[in-house]
């Protein structure tokens, strides 16, 4: 059984902290908590205690039985520690090394990966120096999550509010997994503000957890170049802000895009197909899964250090096959209900994406002529592909695109 050494420090966040302990617990984690003096003013240790089933840690001098249960111990006896809400007092301290009550000591005496959830007031958050603290912190290997943008407990608005627990708990996973393969380096998870969800009913996806991919992938070249392609991410982001609009609770993994999470979604971004693949186990298990990315089909035996032009004749790049996402996702035992694909042709379209739903094991494939200006583009005309036949759907402006599927996509679940 992993363990976490969950570390809740002082502010109105802390409460997520006991919903954070609860989804730990369920997903086989053991938890111990300490909590801090600021941290005592917002939730007990009886109600942390409580939850982890575990005895309570608040004070440096308590642990009066150094043979026993010592701090050094504490800190090393978990596999992870978890710093949720990491105020900007616990970034400060961590990161100048500081350790004058019982959570800063445990931190700078861990030989543990450490990951931090912070939240704070969004000034604080943005102030110059918790910037640098933050800096400092991932410099040295700490995994700091980006916060929640949204309206805060004193009533400004923008980034600072805690993840919430299902993406702290999901970055956890994805640490553990990534371990070793070097994946979590570049996975982080942000929640955009949640949205009051429909009443429940027909044509709704209230209860329903949907999985979306999209944007592009990069695959290293060396540490400063990379393999790519056009897609913008838009169809795929448009589609997972239609399912969240509908009630859905959705997990998008996005290859790296610049655009703004939809509300209500949970976003995990992933930067290669490999990593992409293991975000996506990870999300399971989902009632339906849409898989938008433009996933590159190969990676490089990518190089340590920096290709130089030495004079010579031009570096040859050997390339390996990336993992399948969706044929992967189709054929795993885990498979969601509905499995929706898509396929970007230049030609014989519809033939294509035919076989390719076949091929894939998908049970719709959403094809689209990609010859004119799609990729990157703000409409699109599709022609949905299922074991019944073949709709063609007119051009539609991507939002519409994603509304029409959405609702597709709630009728059939
Ligand atoms: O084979 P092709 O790239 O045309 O297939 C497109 C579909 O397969 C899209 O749904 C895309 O997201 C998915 N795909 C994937 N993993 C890959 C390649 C494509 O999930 N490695």
């Amino acid at each position: 059984m992993k363990k976490i050494l969950l570390i809740v420090g002082g502010g109105i966040a802390a409460y997520k902290a006991c919903e954070l302990i609860r989804l730990c617990r369920k997903a086989g984690i053991e938890v111990k908590c300490v909590l801090t003096a600021g941290g005592q003013h917002f939730v007990t240790p009886m109600t942390l205690a409580a939850l982890s089933e575990n005895q309570v840690y608040t004070n440096l001098f308590d642990l009066k039985d150094e043979a026993e249960m010592g701090h050094i111990q504490l800190s090393r006896e978990a596999d992870l520690v978890v710093v949720a809400p990491a105020t900007a007092d616990l970034l400060a301290k961590m990161a100048a090394g500081i350790a004058d009550d019982l959570a800063t000591t445990l931190l700078l005496a861990t030989d543990k990966p450490v990951l931090a959830a912070p939240a704070m007031n969004v000034r604080m958050w943005q102030h110059t120096a918790t910037r640098r603290n933050v800096a400092t912190l991932r410099g040295d290997g700490v995994t700091i999550l980006e916060p929640d943008e949204g309206p805060m407990a004193c009533g400004e608005y923008g980034p600072g509010r805690l993840p919430e627990p299902e993406a702290i708990l999901r970055a956890i996973q994805n640490l553990w997994e990534g371990s070793g393969e070097g994946v979590a380096a570049h996975t982080t998870v942000t929640t955009a503000p949640p949205l009051t969800p429909p009443a429940s009913g027909r044509g709704t996806l209230t209860g329903k957890h949907i999985l979306v991919t999209a944007g592009p992938t990069h695959e290293p070249i060396d540490p400063v170049r990379y393999i790519a392609n056009r897609s913008s991410g838009k169809q795929g982001y448009a589609i997972a802000g239609a399912l969240a609009a509908l009630g859905a609770r959705v997990t998008l993994v996005s290859g790296p895009v610049t655009l703004a999470t939809p509300p209500g979604v949970t976003r995990i971004d992933v930067e290669t197909a490999q990593d992409m693949a293991n975000a996506v186990a990870q999300a399971l298990p989902a009632d339906a899964a849409v898989m938008v990315a433009a996933v590159g089909d190969w990676h490089v035996e990518a190089a340590a250090q920096k290709l130089k032009k030495e004079g010579g004749a031009p570096p040859t790049l050997h390339l390996s096959e990336n993992p399948d996402i969706l044929a992967m996702l189709a054929a795993s035992p885990r498979r969601p209900g509905l499995v929706v694909g898509f396929a970007a042709e230049t030609e014989q379209v519809v033939d294509h994406a035919v076989a390719k739903r076949t091929r894939k094991g998908a049970d719709w494939i959403v094809a689209n002529d990609v010859s004119g200006d799609v990729m990157g583009g703000e409409a699109n005309a599709i022609h949905l592909v299922t074991a019944d036949g073949v709709e063609h759907w007119e051009r539609l402006p991507k939002q519409d695109v994603a509304r029409r599927l959405a609702e597709r996509i709630a009728d059939a679940l």
